[in-house]
């Protein structure tokens, strides 16, 4: 019997690169895509087929899921709070890809459809408070997400509806929570608050410095969900009957300067903090509530914050020197 064929649109990013090493695992033919040099991604496989290629344009959504079985989005131009402030219009134009990937999905005859949302997509008014109540699906609506980013992960969670709904496209959509891990985005602008902490305080760590920079007064509140949950996330949200877009995230609450603090902690350092509190903050609380995934799926995440922050933390360690090291031997 021949193998089932998968494809991992944005397989050279973060969540992309760690779904197709287990798509792999398992045993499937695995397509990467993703606009990048090849040398630029996260992760290649040899044994996956790597394609480098932009899914805003539809000619090339056709090809990439030509004889393909299953798609898994995961392809946006997306970064932390620095970067989705400031990229509204990059963000939106996202719409692209999944657009033409789900007409190309429907040509092709594509059988299982996973989008990547996020907990963006959540109404403001709910996430005033850094005590934050942990969001439910239904807290999507009255519809006032994130401005940019969000609208356009809202957006397209409806057309994944719509395309099941009308065409019969067996469409799946998560919302991931903040998402870290090796193999992240750490420097450069995109990267989000775990690995720009881990950073900030290698480099301070390296080159003697006594403090590091904080964005927002430290006391919002987010959750984070180390990346081997959510790969299994994804993997049985593809493989349920969850119709409406579902919590993908850990309800592990923890501040920003907790997260510091931590972060501190497993440097074996303590700094001083500058809060810069015109950098961009997002929202002052979020975490995600995970009531629907645990009935449904029995998931709950496995990996508690500090496990996986070491973990992070010694993989940007690594990365850190590497490039650092190397340019000061020049
Ligand atoms: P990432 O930036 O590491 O990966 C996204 C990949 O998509 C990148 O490699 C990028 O080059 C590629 N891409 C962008 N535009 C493309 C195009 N036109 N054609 C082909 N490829 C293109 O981000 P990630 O953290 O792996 O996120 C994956 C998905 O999960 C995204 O949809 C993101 O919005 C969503 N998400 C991530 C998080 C998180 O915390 N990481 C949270 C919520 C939602
Ligand atoms: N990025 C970053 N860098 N954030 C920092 C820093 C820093 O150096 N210092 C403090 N922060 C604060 C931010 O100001 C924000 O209040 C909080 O840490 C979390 O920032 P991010 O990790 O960048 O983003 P987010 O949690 O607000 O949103 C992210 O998660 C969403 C899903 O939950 C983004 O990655 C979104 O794209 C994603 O959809």
């Amino acid at each position: 019997m021949s193998k089932k064929k998968v494809l991992v649109a944005g397989g050279g990013g973060f969540i992309g690169g760690h779904l197709a090493a287990r798509l792999l695992k398992d045993g499937f033919d695995v397509r990467c895509v993703d606009v990048k040099p090849m040398d630029e991604w996260y992760q290649v496989f040899d044994e996956a087929e790597n394609i480098v290629a932009d899914l805003k344009d539809r000619h090339a959504c056709d090809e990439a899921c030509h004889g393909v079985d299953d798609v898994y989005n995961l392809a946006a131009d997306m970064g932390g709070m620095g970067f989705i402030e400031n990229n509204k219009a990059l963000c939106m134009l996202s719409v692209l890809i999944n657009t033409h990937l789900l007409q190309a999905a429907q040509k092709e005859g594509v059988k299982r459809f996973f989008y990547a949302s996020s907990a963006c997509v959540y109404n403001a008014e709910k996430q005033v408070n850094e005590d934050v109540i942990p969001l439910k699906e239904e807290d999507a609506y009255p519809a006032m997400p994130e401005d940019g980013y969000g609208w356009e992960k809202l957006f397209s969670e409806r057309m994944c509806r719509h395309f099941r709904e009308d065409y019969g496209l067996r469409t799946r959509v998560a919302r991931f929570h903040n998402v870290y891990g090796p193999y992240g985005t750490w420097e450069g602008g995109r990267e989000k608050a775990p690995a720009a902490v881990c950073r900030k305080v290698i480099h301070a760590k390296e080159t003697g410095a006594t403090e590091i920079e904080i964005w927002g007064d430290g006391k919002q509140t987010r959750s984070f969900m180390y990346i081997d949950d959510c790969v299994k996330g994804i993997l049985a949200i593809m493989d349920s009957d969850i119709l409406e877009p579902i919590n993908l995230g850990s309800d592990e609450i923890v501040t920003i300067n907790g997260l510091s603090d931590l972060v501190e902690d497993i440097a074996g350092v303590k700094l001083k903090r500058t809060h810069n509190l015109s950098a961009p903050k997002g929202v002052n609380g979020r975490n995600s509530d995970n009531t629907k995934i645990m009935q449904y799926l029995g998931w709950a995440p496995g990996i508690k914050l500090r496990e996986g922050m070491a973990k992070t933390y010694d993989w940007i360690l690594g990365e850190y020197q590497a490039k650092y090291a190397a340019t000061a031997s020049k």
